[in-house]
């Protein structure tokens, strides 16, 4: 089976299993307990917030453990919003993920106001328009924008949309989750004042994120209760989720220092060599926002005049596991919102397949990979797109 689905999730990494299964069976106290089995717990969580904040280069003090990307992205809008109610607009772009849309979405539903930032062809935010949407609107809760797309792995320049923010005093939320673990990270030297991750996307195990927040932004809690990390996100600790998030936070961190330098070239150059193989073979396939700069491992390529999700289920009849779009969003019939916020043709938006190669990707998979695509593509066209 050749996996292609990173971006959807990843495998987690034995260590970070082990991790997992020794808090599960050994570490297995409440972090707030003041006894010495409460000790201990405490004392994971602690070591994985050390490992976050490395990774991310922030204060230990800013990583605030949650239950994944999605909660993160809530917790930094509503966030935001709660903290004045004579700011509450919300400034974001037309390609976010759903984690971010719909939250936007029901506070447009409730009235609020949202100011939709367009994107090129390539799925780049403007620069100039989100000047402009600060310049014109005295009411900004927050401006937020993803560091890169799950569908097209479209990277944002959110060091220059965070300059702006910061000229203005605007908090700006960045959505990490296809970023964390893939590329460098580092808060210290950057304008963000809000930033998702997700420890399922960088080989850690599902039900784990934080969301970091600067230490001058103050975070008011989504999920009140307990007084758990410092107010902000209240509940007893999910320690062994938190311990595999520390482990595979620790290991990205290790891999962007060490063999990821040269990793991220080579998955790129094969990824590239496969959407070359592969457009090559199918007549009327294309790769989507190609041109632009791209998370080293994803290919977004459109197969005019076949449906995806027919596709992918052919495509993992022959041992190839791909994605149809985004994955929250498979199933469903409506084309991606940010492929069409991008201006893809509904045509080639329905028949776009997502492959997202893993750290460990190498050419022989990578062609292995284009001939199985190829061969299935095409019978699929000779069945005027039933799958074989
Ligand atoms: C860009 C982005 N943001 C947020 C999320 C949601 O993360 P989680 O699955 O951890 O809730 C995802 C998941 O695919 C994502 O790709």
């Amino acid at each position: 089976m050749i996996y292609l689905d990173h971006n959807a999730t990843t495998p987690p990494d034995r260590a970070a299993v082990e991790a997992v299964r020794e808090t599960l069976t050994v570490e297995w106290g409440n972090p707030s307990s003041i006894h010495s089995v409460g000790e201990r717990a405490r004392m994971v969580v602690e070591r994985a917030r050390d490992q976050v904040a490395t990774l991310v280069g922030c204060q230990r003090g800013s990583v605030i453990f949650t239950s994944g990307g999605t909660e993160s992205c809530h917790l930094a809008l509503w966030s935001c919003l709660a903290s004045d109610p004579r700011r509450q607009r919300i400034v974001t772009s037309r390609v976010e993920h759903s984690a971010v849309r719909e939250v936007v979405r029901a506070h447009e539903a409730r009235g609020g106001a949202v100011e939709w930032l367009e994107v090129d062809r390539c799925g780049r935010v403007d620069l100039e328009q989100v000047t402009t949407a600060l310049s014109r609107h005295d009411d900004v809760a927050l401006v937020s924008v993803q560091w890169a797309n799950s569908e097209t792995g479209v990277i944002q320049d959110v060091a220059a949309i965070g300059r702006i923010c910061r000229g203005r005093g605007i908090p700006f939320h960045v959505d990490a989750v296809q970023w964390a673990g893939k590329g460098a990270v580092d808060l210290g030297s950057l304008p963000i004042d809000l930033l998702s991750i997700s420890a399922h996307k960088f080989y850690g195990p599902k039900g784990a994120g934080a969301l970091i927040a600067a230490p001058s932004t103050v975070v008011r809690a989504l999920l009140v209760g307990g007084p758990q990390e410092r107010g902000r996100r209240g509940g007893t600790e999910a320690v062994p989720a938190i311990a595999g998030l520390g482990v595979a936070a620790d290991l990205a961190s290790k891999w962007l220092c060490g063999e990821g330098v040269r990793g991220v070239l080579a998955v790129a150059a094969m990824r590239d060599a496969f959407e070359d193989r592969i457009t090559r073979a199918v007549a009327g396939s294309l790769v989507i926002a190609g041109g632009v700069t791209r998370t080293f491992n994803t290919s977004l390529i459109s197969f005019p005049g076949l449906e995806a999700s027919a596709l992918v289920v052919a495509l993992s009849r022959r041992g190839v596991c791909a994605s149809a779009g985004a994955a929250c969003s498979s199933g469903s019939l409506e084309p991606s919102p940010a492929l069409l916020a991008m201006g893809v043709a509904r045509e080639a938006a329905h028949g776009a397949v997502r492959f997202s190669f893993g750290r460990a990707a190498d050419e022989a998979l990578a062609n292995d990979a284009a001939d199985r695509v190829i061969s299935v593509v095409g019978k699929m066209a000779s069945l005027g797109g039933s799958p074989p």
